[in-house]
């Protein structure tokens, strides 16, 4: 990646915003373009956005475009971008095969109909937008063939139907992929590729079951199709017909992993029954409330909890003197609803009779350190007060398993506004809450800085799930300065830090990993896009990692950077914006050398100002 000056100069170069940079020189090939150009736009009509194509001025000068629309890089055309212009006619693709570079093609929210246009003459294509138009009909089932460069296709708002077409299954580099709100119908065909990072299907007419590789998507993402069943969906009902092997191993599968649930379950409580010689298997009502906890499966009842069990007194040890006292008991009688399941294991919502709601996570990988100093270290953990962490108020202690708890945030998660909820048709968030959030995101980050002066890691696992809201919105850091009881090959394989190239190439963690963390944090806080494959287990993907970090600026030369999201609710912010994205741009910096150290990157979040 190159410096960060010249990352952002190029970007504000891609969108014209200001014009500096400029190479003030002229190809051969302007006349020649403007020509081809010009009889392009011979077969659009209600084309008066387009009224500075002329051939008296060169397309593009530098990296500037001089007409509407168009997107040049050194003088020569790269794409167009001709989008909410209620533009109608013909896209004249063979026209556009002339202009040899020719990259990306954007007609979104126009007012083109008919079939798709035979994309697949532009062989070079990496993107192509063709969203909210009214475009109809089958798409052919070779409509895509040959394109081997392409990455980007969006077909959303339209009006085709039929199948997805198999040539778009199999382009062999399709990272993102937006078909929802048209009548396409049948199965959901297997992606395969690994890439993938945008899969939005929903508002179709797709049946069946969903493929196994789509289990974990966002369920938003396949909503509004009546007929889809299974993973991430409701299962699908087993007719006698449909079953064949797969069901049956599934079926198999599933039995086997509730029996390792209950089987944990007992051996978890089963111990802590042991002393008041509680006999777990033997009562049938208390298997169903460890079920309903560990599973997470609805709420539990209050009062189902056996009495020998209520006798047990939790040895839940509280680091903080400022919050009322319960026990385990009382915390396991609580009705409890999973909140989610991260790397570590479940985090569950947890409401106390007559008292507050808690976070109760649990976590299995973490017997690095042992019980005097995991002790000594929640109190350290206990001891830290800052308004934008999430007080850890008690833990509880097993060899094999801790429980952490910690206060509950009213407004869930930062990545759940980000990606979840807005599937759902909630708003996103506006640009000062946003701004509200990265502020406070850097200053709970400085303080983490500051109280462990001598960890490499003091957060360890920033990221968009790990903020949470309170009623405010004002953001709150969880699952902070834990690496140091996590066990080392787990925290390897799934901690945010770990992702980072400095781990990844060189196998060290630096001072300036979190920092990195920040600045992927940011891009997905500005882009409302989430990094794809950071969340994947294991080693070796920081690769993807860059790829994503550069789309997010470089490639993006059509579809808009920013969430659309915040740009609706900002209307002067978007200097700042773009002086955030420089911030993110450069936390992310490959290399740490050139990469920002946390002082730099908080110190110029705290100088943004509130506008728009
Ligand atoms: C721009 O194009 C000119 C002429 O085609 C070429 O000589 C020059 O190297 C190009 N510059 C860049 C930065 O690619
Ligand atoms: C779509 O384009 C029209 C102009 O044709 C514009 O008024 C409208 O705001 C655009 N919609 C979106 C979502 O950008
Ligand atoms: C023609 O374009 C204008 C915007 O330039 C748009 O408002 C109008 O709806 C378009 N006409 C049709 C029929 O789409």
């Amino acid at each position: 990646m190159a410096k960060c000056n010249k990352i952002t100069c190029h970007w504000l170069l891609i969108l014209s915003i200001f014009p500096i940079c400029f190479i003030p020189s002229f190809s051969d090939d302007g006349n020649t373009d403007a020509k081809i150009l010009i009889k392009f736009k011979s077969y659009l009509s209600n084309d008066t956005a387009l009224n500075n194509w002329k051939e008296a001025i060169a397309p593009c000068n530098g990296d500037a475009n001089n007409w509407f629309g168009l997107i040049c890089v050194n003088n020569t055309i790269f794409g167009l971008r001709l989008e909410n212009i209620g533009l109608m006619g013909v896209i004249d693709i063979d026209t556009l095969m002339e202009l040899s570079k020719f990259r990306s093609l954007s007609v979104m929210n126009n007012s083109f109909d008919g079939p798709m246009p035979n994309v697949n003459k532009l062989v070079g294509l990496k993107a192509l937008f063709l969203s909210a138009n009214k475009f109809s009909g089958e798409i052919r089932d070779d409509a895509f063939n040959g394109m081997k460069y392409l990455k980007k296709v969006y077909l959303a708002e339209n009006e085709f139907t039929g199948h997805v077409p198999q040539s778009l299954v199999d382009l062999p580099q399709l990272i993102e992929l937006s078909l929802e709100g048209n009548r396409f119908e049948g199965h959901i065909p297997d992606f395969k590729q690994k890439e993938i990072r945008v899969l939005n299907l929903a508002n179709n007419q797709f049946e069946g079951p969903i493929p196994e590789s789509l289990s974990n998507v966002d369920p938003s993402n396949l909503a509004g199709n009546k007929g889809l069943c299974g993973k991430p969906l409701e299962p699908c009902k087993s007719s006698k017909k449909h079953t064949n092997l797969i069901i049956a191993i599934t079926v198999v599968a599933v039995a086997a992993l509730a029996i390792i649930i209950i089987a944990l379950s007992f051996l978890f409580f089963g111990r802590l029954a042991q002393t008041s010689e509680y006999k777990v298997a033997q009562d049938s009502k208390a298997q169903n409330k460890f079920q309903n906890y560990n599973t997470g499966l609805k709420e539990a009842h209050p009062n189902d909890l056996p009495d020998d069990f209520k006798k047990e007194n939790g040895d839940l040890h509280f680091v903080r003197k400022d919050k009322e006292r319960f026990d385990l008991h009382e915390l396991l009688r609580a009705s409890a609803e999973i909140l989610g399941s991260g790397s570590f294991g479940s985090t569950y919502k947890a409401v106390l009779l007559n008292g507050p709601s808690m976070v109760v996570k649990r976590f299995k990988q973490m017997n690095n350190v042992g019980r005097e100093e995991f002790h000594e270290y929640m109190k350290r953990l206990g001891r830290l007060s800052h308004p934008n962490l999430l007080p850890l108020v008690a833990f509880y202690y097993r060899k094999e398993e801790k429980l952490l708890i910690y206060d509950y945030a009213e407004n869930g998660s930062l990545a759940s506004h980000l990606h979840a909820r807005r599937g759902l048709g909630e708003a996103g968030l506006d640009w000062p809450t946003r701004l509200k959030i990265i502020k406070g995101v850097a200053r709970g980050l400085a303080y983490l800085y500051k109280e462990f002066p001598t960890q490499m890691l003091p957060h360890g696992h920033l990221k968009s799930s790990n903020v949470v809201l309170d009623h405010a919105f004002e953001p709150r850091l969880t699952e902070y300065a834990l690496v140091q009881v996590i066990n080392k090959n787990h925290a390897q394989q799934y901690m945010a830090a770990y992702k980072s190239p400095e781990v990844t190439q060189y196998d060290r963690t630096t001072k300036k990993t979190d920092v990195w963390c920040l600045g992927i944090l940011i891009l997905e806080l500005l882009t409302g896009r989430f990094p794809a494959n950071y969340l994947r287990h294991g080693k070796g993907n920081n690769a993807d990692l860059a790829t994503w970090v550069n789309s997010v600026v470089r490639e993006e030369w059509t579809g808009e950077v920013f969430d659309k999201e915040i740009k609706k609710s900002c209307k002067n912010g978007e200097g700042e914006m773009l002086k955030l994205l420089k911030i993110g741009m450069c936390c992310c910096e490959w290399g740490v050398e050139g990469r920002w150290d946390w002082r730099e990157a908080v110190g110029k979040i705290e100088e943004l100002e509130r506008k728009g």
